[in-house]
């Protein structure tokens, strides 16, 4: 085979169309195994993962020769019959006529036995080869494609915040402080600010990027670094803000259920639970929520806020996300409405996810009084002149409006039923983690 034989090689997600044909294909080895004579390799190119039988009269002395030689995930390029094999993922195999070394590949850490998570985390940059890991991201792929046909069929318009920001949007504990150019700026917590400004140009808005928080918690639902999606809507209330949450995370279970079956099975998913999560979800407001503790034997004050385990109680409550409103105003953001019912509460918004996944989702209705706005920013102790713009909204033509945050990887990890967040993007930043 030629060295630059590659250029012809076929993907094998398009293997089908080369039913009894030869073909090229250009990959990797996953694994090899013999039974007698004959030679089974399995070459994954990014795409899917095939059969490739060796047997002898079929295939040339130099294909029998490294076949003997090939390691586990050396590069290779393999010519051969593609054949139908109903017993494979796949559906087909390859009878091979001719294989060629690419690249070696010697000692490759991640064998296919057991590896504690540190190490794998450590070989991170290998490990999303592994069928599992790949499966992932394939469907964070879906998902993240899922979010931007919502926005584009229900008219939001992308509106990209800057990373560098010179205000705390969710609170002073978790900023990342850097320097620029001499003023002290800090690494963005959340669009949403930026969001608001955006509705009132354009109406509907979304925004879609990394966000930053200093987080010291160590727990699974944690990352330094994440994804955020945040849509925001002029002339909204809470009830809209909330349609619009349940509407968008069924359309993102439903597309990942329509496309992504293969990598759910991989990952072994309970699919019947995530067919469940079609609208309406259950709506309840934050003092029903202490009831359901109540109800389990805990003993919850008032006031608090939810923990993991009571997050985890109230959502096993129910077979899909439930929506939980009405917080105290103590416990959340500055930017928050207060509800003219109750000046004690908040017209925010937390979906928890099911089977203990916990918050996927925080939003709310937004404070759109100028002079409640001052109040607020003073008495959260932010500094006014920061807000100067923010403030203007409330200033010039402000209206009702709501918006929230969806986490990408918490939504990631919830819907492929992976237990840690880490695990949800290609290189996770933790507390302990930077590298590589
Ligand atoms: O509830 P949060 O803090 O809300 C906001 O940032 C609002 N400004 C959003 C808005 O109304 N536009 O964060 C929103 C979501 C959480 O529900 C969670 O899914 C995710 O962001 N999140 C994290 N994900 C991973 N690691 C962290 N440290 C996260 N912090 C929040
Ligand atoms: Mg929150």
């Amino acid at each position: 085979m030629q060295e630059n034989a590659w250029k012809k090689k076929v993907d094998l997600n398009k293997i089908h169309e080369h039913l009894g044909k030869e073909v090229i294909i250009a990959g990797w080895l996953y694994n090899k195994r013999s039974s007698g004579k004959i030679k089974f390799l399995l070459v994954r190119d990014g795409f899917e993962i095939i059969q490739c039988v060796v047997v002898k009269n079929e295939a040339s002395e130099e294909a029998l020769k490294v076949v003997e030689e090939l390691n586990q995930e050396a590069s290779l390029m393999v010519s051969g019959i593609v054949n139908e094999d109903k017993r494979s993922p796949l559906g087909y195999e390859i009878l091979v006529k001719d294989i060629k070394i690419v690249g070696q590949s010697v000692d490759y850490p991640i064998s296919p036995k057991e590896h504690g998570i540190d190490f794998l985390m450590e070989k991170r940059h290998l490990w999303f080869r592994s069928k599992k890991q790949n499966a992932i991201i394939k469907i964070r792929h879906e998902i993240v494609k899922a979010i931007r046909d919502f926005f584009n069929e229900n008219d939001f318009t992308l509106f990209d915040p800057p990373i560098f920001t010179p205000a705390a949007c969710e609170g002073t504990s978790t900023l990342f402080e850097t320097d620029y150019f001499g003023d002290k700026v800090y690494l963005t917590q959340s669009g949403q600010l930026y969001a608001e400004a955006g509705a009132m140009a354009f109406g509907k808005v979304y925004t879609f990027g990394p966000t930053f928080r200093a987080e010291k918690s160590k727990t699974r639902r944690h990352l330094t670094e994440f994804w955020m999606i945040e849509p925001e809507m002029a002339w909204a209330d809470l009830d809209d803000d909330m349609d619009l949450a349940e509407q968008f995370i069924s359309f993102i279970v439903k597309r990942v259920l329509e496309n992504r079956r293969p990598e759910l099975k991989i990952l072994e998913r309970d699919i019947s639970i995530l067919e469940k999560v079609v609208p309406p979800f259950p709506r309840i407001s934050y003092t029903e929520g202490i009831e359901i503790l109540k109800e389990a034997g805990k003993d919850f004050k008032w006031g608090n806020d939810f923990g993991v385990e009571d997050e985890t109680i109230i959502s096993n409550k129910f077979d899909r996300p439930v929506m939980v409103h009405r917080y105290p105003s103590a416990i959340k953001a500055f930017y928050m409405k207060r509800d003219p019912e109750d000046d004690k509460l908040a017209l925010a918004v937390d979906v928890l996810a099911p089977e203990g996944y916990g918050e996927i989702i925080g939003g709310s209705q937004r404070e759109d009084d100028y002079d409640v706005m001052v109040e607020r920013i003073k008495k959260h102790d932010l500094p006014l002149e920061a807000f100067d713009w923010y403030l203007d909204l409330r200033k010039y033509g402000s209206v009702p409006h709501a918006g929230f945050g969806l986490g990408l990887e918490r939504t990631v990890a919830w819907i492929t039923g992976t237990k840690h967040v880490r695990e949800t993007i290609p290189f996770p930043r933790t507390i302990y983690r930077v590298h590589p």
